[in-house]
């Protein structure tokens, strides 16, 4: 049992200074009553690493946490006729930052007119064992690789790990209890990486789940469980996540790439039987409409026109597919990209004026020719740009400017538009075949432009920061 000790002791700190040299073996400490240190044992420089000479500089706070001042502590655990109900206990904080649990006895002496406190501490089996789970909850919180995420009750935050904080880009104080409906609040709720249903109990095994913080995305594996009480009562939670960013971009690089092939060769395997009665469809219907014009049969003639329509729709699918599989008549050669892309220039003007968008052309006097066939390169320019244009439905300014890249030695071409940006949670899936966020769309613009420039032997990319899109086109100059 703690001792009891309801009076002052009048000392000097010389005879402090003495006991504490002959007590070599105990953690002691002595503090003024404004939180000055004044004296510390060497068992207290061995466990947290100061000289004696730092250490007598440190705030007392800084050194040894407690839930309430010396002067609170003295008065609950250890004054008047009250039994004592249990040990005071605070943390010590070493050097390096790592904290050390310990429960400890106060005595309280008077120097002069001036309070001191006392403190010895108590090191036992007991405190060793706490001491080896608070370093290993410590290195937990520090580990490099692992995001933790500690939760109240009430929905708030009650610890998170340095990495963490860097993950989500955000400071350790700004969001230490903070709730965490506030601190995701930007984020839509099936993206956020802590739902409240985890209090009720929803374990979560290796969960995958792609994270942004708006500068990098991160790709993790999520555990989660409740902490429970002796008792079962929920207390809390924690989540557990880690960084697996680059094994998933591979494994995305190679399930693209698969999926490519495979709707390839779906793509070659049907194209030709799909345009076939395409063909004959179209010219029975070409003869229809010319009776049923001779027939005065306005109606029927404007069905026609639709069907004819539609019918050229298909075609135009069926082109883009065959596309997808290996192009058939591609002629690769010594290109400009100025000229392609002169020559571009006035259809995507056309286009530009429908939604009331401005076209900058940036040309270079000399870039150097690349390998490559003009016609399907005006192709992806063509999809590039429509697709900027048409993210500017309120008008804006699509910017084509050339660049060479003379390190990677690349021509590279950058498309600009001043649109709605592509969200971060669909910019991976933009070059999936029949990925679309349009009605009319078909998702097959962006994959067939890879697919172009991918046999060209370059790179098409995409930037977006939540306003504005930039594709760059880059192909290999030799
Ligand atoms: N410049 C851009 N700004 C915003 N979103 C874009 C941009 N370019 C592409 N996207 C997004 O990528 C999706 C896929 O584009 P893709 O060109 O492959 O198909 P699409 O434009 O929807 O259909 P289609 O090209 O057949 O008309 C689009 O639906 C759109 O959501
Ligand atoms: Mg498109």
């Amino acid at each position: 049992m703690p001792i009891h000790e309801p009076q002052n002791y009048a000392i000097s700190i010389d005879e402090v200074r003495n006991l504490f040299q002959l007590s070599t073996q105990t953690s002691m400490l002595l503090i003024d009553d404004e939180d000055k240190l004044l004296l510390a044992t060497d068992q207290i420089l061995k466990s947290t690493g100061y000289a004696a000479n730092e250490i007598t500089q440190l705030p007392f706070p800084r050194l040894f946490k407690v839930r309430s001042s010396l002067g609170e502590l003295y008065a609950y655990h250890f004054h008047g006729d009250r039994d004592v109900r249990e040990w005071p206990h605070g943390f010590l904080q070493g050097k390096n930052g790592e904290m050390q649990y310990y429960q400890f006895s106060m005595l309280r002496l008077q120097q002069g007119g001036k309070l001191l406190y006392l403190l010895i501490f108590k090191n036992n089996e007991e405190n060793q064992s706490l001491n080896l789970l608070q370093r290993f909850s410590d290195a937990f919180l520090k580990d490099i690789n692992l995001g933790v995420l500690l939760i109240s009750l009430d929905f708030t935050l009650a610890d998170v790990s340095d990495r963490a904080c860097q993950m989500l880009a955000m400071e350790r104080e700004n969001i230490l209890n903070k709730s965490l409906d506030d601190i995701f609040a930007s984020v839509p709720s099936q993206h956020q990486l802590v739902q409240r249903s985890i209090l009720t109990g929803a374990i979560v095994r290796n969960h995958a789940v792609s994270w942004t913080n708006n500068r990098e995305r991160f790709e993790l594996l999520l555990d989660s469980n409740v902490l429970k009480d002796s008792h079962g009562k929920i207390v809390g939670a924690y989540v557990i996540f880690k960084d697996v960013t680059n094994l998933r971009s591979l494994e995305q690089m190679v399930q693209r790439s698969d999926r490519l092939a495979m709707i390839g060769q779906i793509a070659a395997g049907t194209a030709h039987e799909i345009r076939n009665p395409l063909t004959s469809i179209k010219g029975f219907l070409q003869m229809l409409h010319r009776t049923f014009g001779e027939r005065g049969m306005g109606k029927e003639q404007n069905f026609t026109d639709v069907m004819l329509g539609e019918i050229d729709r298909i075609n135009a699918l069926v082109n883009e597919f065959l596309l997808l599989s290996k192009p058939k008549h591609v002629s690769y050669e010594s290109t400009h990209i100025t000229d392609v892309l002169r020559g571009m220039v006035p259809i995507i003007h056309t286009e530009a004026i429908l939604y009331n968008v401005q076209l900058q052309y940036e040309s270079l006097k000399h870039v150097p020719e690349v390998i490559a066939d003009s016609e399907l390169l005006k192709q992806v320019f063509l999809n590039v740009c429509k697709n900027g244009i048409e993210a500017m439905p309120d008008g804006g300014v699509l910017t084509i400017s050339e660049r060479v890249d003379t390190i990677e030695r690349n021509v590279c071409v950058d498309i600009h538009d001043t649109g709605s940006g592509i969200p971060m949670f669909v910019i991976d899936k933009i070059f999936d075949p029949f990925f679309t966020t349009k009605d009319t769309g078909t998702g097959l613009g962006l994959s067939v432009c890879q697919r172009i420039i991918h046999d060209m032997g370059g790179t098409i990319r995409v930037a977006s920061k939540g306003f504005g899109t930039t594709f760059t086109i880059s192909i290999p100059y030799t």
